[in-house]
C-alpha cells in the first residue's frame, strides 16, 4: 500500500463536506484534482470509498473505516506540529484559528497586534459559521475558535473575553426609526431578514423571540452579515445583527439601531478549544492575549466578564 498524506487530507475534506466541489474550494484545488486524489487512494486501498445516491455522495462501509483512520493520522500529525512549535517557543510555529463570521469584524485587528509581537509565526484564519466551527472543533482541525456561547454538552474548554450585543437595525427612513421607545410586540408587524441556519446570531434571535412568545415574520434568508446589511439598507426588512458588524453603517448614517425594549440581546465572545487539547505555546499566548488585552485594545467594556468566566469555570470543572 502506497498512500500519501495528501490523499488522506483530500479524502477527509470530501467526507467532511460531502462534496468534491466544496472540498476543492477548501483546499484551493480544482475539482478534477480532488477526484483524482480520491481515485488514487481508492486504487491503492483497492476499495470503493464513496457511493453516489442521486445527487448526494455517501461513505461506503469501507470508506467509514478509512475515514476513522485518516482522522487519527491527521490529528496525530497536527499534534506533533503543535508539540514541536511549543518546543520552539513563541518565535516560530503556526497558529490555526477559526472564527464565527460575525467575529471577523474585530479579530483581524487583534491578530495584527499579536503578529507584530511575534512576527515569525504563521497564522491560518478561517471564517465560517457556528455550525462549521463546532465540526472543526470536533474534528480537532484548529487550535482555537472564537464563537458565541459554546454548547455546554460538547467536550470543550472556553472562556468569555468580550461582550457581543445584538441589535435591531433599520434604514434611517423606516417609520420605527423616529420612535423613542418601541415595544417588543410592535415587531410582529415587521419583516426580518435572517441569517442562514447554523448561524449563532440566528439561533440567538430565534431563542430570544420564542422565550418571549413573540412571533416575528421572517423574509429572505441571507447567508452573511454583509448581505443582511445591504438588504436592510435596500428596504427589504429589518435586521438583527451583532453591533460589531454595523459600526461603519451607523457612522455613515446608512443604518440606525431601533430602541426596542429588552434590547440589546447580550451575548459574549468566547475563545474555545477542545477539552484536554495540548495547546502550543503560540496558541496559549494568543488565548491569553485575547482574554487579557482584547477588550482594552478594542475599547470594550468587560463588566460582566468576571462573573461569566467564574460560572463557566464551575461548569467546565463539573463536566
Ligand atoms: P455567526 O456567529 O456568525 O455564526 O452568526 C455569531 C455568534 O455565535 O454569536
Amino acid at each position: 500500500m502506497n498512500i500519501t498524506l495528501r490523499q488522506l487530507r483530500v479524502f477527509a475534506a470530501v467526507t467532511r463536506h460531502r462534496s468534491f466541489t466544496r472540498a476543492a474550494e477548501e483546499l484551493c484545488l480544482t475539482q478534477p484534482a480532488v477526484s483524482m486524489q480520491v481515485k488514487q487512494l481508492e486504487s491503492q486501498l483497492d476499495a470503493a470509498l464513496f457511493e453516489q445516491l442521486g445527487r448526494k455522495i455517501f461513505l461506503t462501509e469501507m470508506g467509514k473505516e478509512v475515514y476513522q483512520y485518516s482522522r487519527n493520522i491527521l490529528q496525530q500529525l497536527d499534534e506533533l506540529q503543535g508539540v514541536l512549535s511549543s518546543m520552539k517557543g513563541l518565535d516560530k510555529g503556526r497558529l490555526k484559528i477559526s472564527v464565527a463570521s460575525t467575529a471577523n469584524y474585530f479579530i483581524p485587528a487583534l491578530l495584527a497586534g499579536f503578529c507584530q509581537r511575534h512576527p515569525k509565526i504563521t497564522v491560518s484564519l478561517d471564517v465560517t459559521n457556528r455550525e462549521t466551527l463546532l465540526n472543526q472543533l470536533a474534528d480537532n482541525e484548529v487550535d482555537l475558535v472564537v464563537m458565541g456561547q459554546p454548547p455546554k454538552d460538547a467536550d470543550l474548554g472556553y472562556e468569555p473575553f468580550l461582550e457581543n450585543p445584538l441589535v435591531i437595525v433599520a434604514p434611517p427612513e423606516h417609520p420605527l426609526a423616529k420612535k423613542k421607545k418601541i415595544p417588543l410586540n410592535a415587531l410582529t408587524q415587521e419583516i426580518f431578514l435572517v441569517r442562514e441556519p447554523g448561524s449563532g446570531t440566528r439561533i440567538a434571535m430565534e431563542r430570544f423571540f420564542s422565550q418571549r412568545g413573540v412571533h416575528i415574520t421572517t423574509g429572505m434568508e441571507v447567508g452573511s452579515n454583509e448581505a443582511i446589511k445591504q438588504s436592510v439598507q435596500a428596504g427589504l426588512g429589518l435586521g438583527l445583527l451583532s453591533r460589531d458588524t454595523v459600526e461603519m453603517e451607523l457612522t455613515l448614517g446608512r443604518l440606525v439601531i431601533l430602541p426596542v425594549s429588552d434590547f440589546p440581546i447580550m451575548r459574549h465572545w468566547y475563545v474555545v478549544h477542545r477539552q484536554g487539547k495540548r495547546l502550543s505555546a503560540i496558541a496559549t499566548a494568543f488565548k491569553d492575549y485575547l482574554i487579557v488585552e482584547g477588550p482594552a485594545l478594542l475599547g470594550k467594556s468587560t463588566q460582566e466578564l468576571p462573573r461569566l468566566a467564574e460560572k463557566n469555570r464551575k461548569l467546565n470543572s463539573s463536566t
